[in-house]
């Protein structure tokens, strides 16, 4: 079978249905009509479904023999943003827009359930289709999870996300850390208040807190390996209500990144302690708190040779480029945590067809001739994983 043959035809659908889901944005967990729309898709391939964390759909194309099950991800959502763009499929909802993607990973991923059930019969084994809802919010993956049985059920998991500094056509995909995680914590200062004029009668909430911030950097420099990423941000400090008065409370609001599981568990405790002790020599105490919204995205090696080997069969050696891991956050993550799984970016960049401003950006775009490469590479895994593996 040859999957590039087969993605072909789809292609005009493929930027098709871009373009409607463009046009027709929701935010996270409100992703009612795209929900609606996805399933209205399946129908017309007689592809079962079930629905999943509210709006989430996953589909499943049953394979001709029996195998192994693998798992392919996209997520749907879109942002609060209000689009700048002068294009004819512009967003109709007023401060909405697809502005990372997702309309084109759904499109996508449609694109690549009609690829696959045409050559089903040939399949050893199953694909799960997962139409992920709320990914920006980092909730809708956690939410899947715990609301079905994919993990049980999945031999592998694989996602996609269309990446704007990587040239059109070209593919990453790289063993290890791809992604950060996203931490969030606070720190809950309690001092004592007093006048501005005797802080020997108080303990100083915001003097407290200013340690703090600075002996948190040293969480970053002396307590983690160099050669591990850690970043510690504190982001907001709020205290006190005037000049003269010693605030006897503080609060710090802050976020931490990181690409290892050891460096994610370590560093929380690290803060906390750090927090603790320096609270403590100024004669205050605290209250931390932390979650994790993110894990990091760490690429397993043989799932991600496989996705390689699949891109190398269909565009040659010369469309695998490398790119360095980053630090913003992906809750596919969460797929990872439970089956061994592989995440790849599919570049979008163009500036000749305006595709050059970054995700998130209120002109963000894409080169729309990436979605039939991510639909082939989505479906040539699959292929692959279940008939050679
Ligand atoms: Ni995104």
């Amino acid at each position: 079978m040859n999957i590039r043959e087969i993605g072909v035809k789809y292609k005009d659908y493929m930027i098709e249905m871009r373009r409607h889901f463009h046009q027709n944005p929701e935010p996270s967990l409100h992703e009612f009509e795209t929900s609606k729309r996805i399933k209205e898709e399946l129908d017309k391939l007689n592809i079962p479904y079930e629905s999943v964390a509210g709006t989430g759909v996953i589909a499943t194309i049953t394979g001709g023999k029996p195998g192994k099950t693998v798992m392919l991800r996209a997520d749907i959502d879109a942002l609060e943003v209000q689009e700048e763009n002068d294009v004819e499929y512009k967003s109709c909802r007023d401060g909405v827009m697809h502005a990372c993607g997702h309309d084109g990973h759904a499109s996508s991923l449609l694109g690549a359930a009609h690829i696959l059930n045409e050559v089903k019969d040939e399949l050893n084994g199953n694909v799960k289709l997962v139409f992920q809802p709320a990914e920006e919010i980092a909730a809708g993956a956690k939410k899947v999870m715990e609301e079905s049985n994919l993990a049980e059920v999945c031999d592998a998991c694989f996602g996609i996300h269309l990446w704007a500094d990587i040239p059109a056509g070209k593919i990453n995909i790289e063993p290890g850390p791809r992604m950060a995680s996203a931490g969030i914590f606070s720190i809950d200062i309690k001092g004592k208040s007093g006048h501005g004029s005797a802080p020997h009668q108080t303990v100083d909430a915001v003097v407290v807190g200013s340690a703090i911030i600075m002996n948190l950097q040293t969480v970053v420099s002396r307590m983690t390996d160099p050669l591990d990423t850690l970043v510690v941000t504190v982001g907001k400090f709020d205290a006190g209500t005037r000049f003269n008065v010693i605030s006897g409370s503080a609060r710090l609001d802050g976020t931490t990144r990181c690409f290892t599981k050891e460096v994610l568990e370590k560093s929380p405790k690290e803060i906390e302690k750090m927090a603790r002790l320096t609270a403590e020599a100024y004669g205050a105490t605290i209250e931390f708190s932390h979650y994790d919204a993110t894990i990091p995205v760490i690429n397993d090696p043989e799932i991600t040779e496989i996705v390689a080997n699949s891109a190398e069969k269909l565009y040659g050696n010369e469309s695998l480029v490398s790119f360095e891991k980053i630090t913003g956050g992906e809750d596919f993550s969460y797929f990872m945590e439970g089956i061994p799984g592989a995440f790849g970016f599919v570049g979008i960049g163009n500036s000749e067809k305006g595709a050059n401003f970054p995700h998130h950006h209120e002109k963000f775009n894409m080169d729309e001739d990436a979605l039939e490469v991510a639909a082939n590479l989505y479906a040539q895994f699959a292929v692959d994983f279940l008939n050679d593996n």
